[in-house]
């Protein structure tokens, strides 16, 4: 049996995706398949790292150790072949907290700032409340896939005078591991127009083969003279609560300009938990990762499955990467509030609204199958539930 099968109980412990739906729903016995963490247990590795920091009992001011430094180039150059000097690597509290920096470093209010419409909803949340301007150019699903329109792409940078674009590399939510061919067009539109690119590769391991992870970088000829990448090792390993990440910058300018907003905003001191969970995760954590991405693949052939015999309705979009499931349930004709409403108070089964993703997220909802292959059969019956 798989170590992914065992089920866990995550109530009462604060969790969000788990604790908080009964405040937001006043609904009991809720199975939530929302938010991106996953009902597994972090690798053996990283829990035996924190058992010696607490058996040692002291938890002063951490240094960055020389040791993380090397895990990480390792596994960038293994993994995704990316040539890393330590000082390319500038660690944040979270992903959103270095692309929030760089926003407020880089940008100015006003600025026009392009994102992709449907994306992972606090891209817009950051550029809003900073109060830059919000651009967005509409994926288009092609054969079931998102595929980028590079056209509208290039207008809204020419009309809009964009400045910065973020990406998400590999997608959330539809899951596409974007070609480096997708990649190159994109980052010779950005050198053309002079806009800077944010790739926010936090799912870069968790990519299903044949499908190939090209990080921004290596995509197009010194394409980090004009990008930076965000990544962490949170997602890959289920670490989300130690809120720990990495900037990868290798342009002079960039890092310094960064650095500056770092320090003035005093973030670039990071907790013990997330230096010390970070470390271990890179060193130990391979074989795990091994595991959970083929145990993750059969969830997803699962849930498809389950889809086509049970809600052939619902259209859904087969992930390259990611453990999210994009599914459209327009052809039910539900506002987007009657449709969370039968599915939470109805099914009694919580998934991210789509609305939350942008306008072309109307009438679809995120599905995280990072669960147990148990939990989740049960959180599909309550979805069909829902909808009969
Ligand atoms: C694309 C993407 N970026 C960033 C994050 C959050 O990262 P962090 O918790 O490090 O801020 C998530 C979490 O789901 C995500 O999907």
């Amino acid at each position: 049996m798989s170590k992914f099968e065992q089920p866990i109980d995550r109530l009462g412990t604060n969790s969000v995706k788990w604790d908080t739906i009964l405040q937001m729903y006043h609904e009991k016995e809720l199975l939530p398949l929302w938010i991106a963490d996953m009902d597994f247990k972090a690798p053996a590795g990283v829990l035996q790292a924190y058992q010696k920091l607490l058996d040692h009992g002291i938890l002063g001011y951490a240094d960055t150790p020389e040791g993380l430094y090397t895990a990480i180039i390792d596994w960038e150059k293994k993994h995704h072949c990316l040539t890393l000097e330590k000082d390319d690597i500038l660690f944040f509290s979270g992903v959103l907290a270095g692309i929030a920096t760089a926003v407020q470093a880089f940008t100015q209010p006003n600025d026009a700032i392009l994102i992709h419409d449907p994306v992972y909803p606090p891209f817009s949340t950051i550029i809003t409340t900073n109060q830059r301007q919000l651009i967005r150019s509409s994926l288009i699903e092609k054969n079931g896939r998102f595929e980028m329109d590079f056209a509208d792409i290039e207008e809204k940078f020419k009309q809009h005078k964009v400045k910065v674009m973020i990406l998400c590399n590999p997608h959330n939510p539809g899951g596409r591991v974007w070609l480096k061919d997708e990649l190159l067009q994109l980052g010779e539109l950005c050198r053309k127009y002079k806009v800077l690119i944010f790739s926010d590769e936090i799912h870069q391991d968790l990519v299903f083969a044949p499908n190939k992870m090209t990080s921004f970088f290596e995509a197009g000829e010194n394409f980090s003279d004009f990008s930076l990448q965000f990544t962490s090792m949170t997602k890959t390993f289920n670490l989300a609560g130690i809120k720990n990440s990495i900037v990868l910058v290798k342009n002079e300018q960039l890092r310094k300009q960064l650095v500056h907003k770092q320090e003035q905003n005093f973030q670039q001191e990071i907790n013990t938990f997330g230096l010390v969970g970070m470390e271990a995760a890179y060193n130990t954590g391979e074989e795990w990762l091994a595991e959970l991405l083929p145990y993750i693949q059969s969830n997803i052939e699962y849930t498809m499955l389950f889809f086509k015999e049970h809600l052939p309705n619902v259209r859904i979009m087969n992930p390259e990467g990611t453990y999210l499931l994009w599914l459209d349930f327009s052809e039910y004709k539900l506002s987007d509030e009657k449709l969370e409403e039968r599915l939470v108070h109805g099914g009694k089964v919580v998934l991210n609204a789509g609305i939350s993703y942008g306008p072309s997220g109307k009438q679809h909802m995120r599905l995280n199958v990072a669960c147990p292959q148990a939990t989740l059969a049960e959180g599909l019956k309550r979805i069909a539930n829902a909808l009969k």
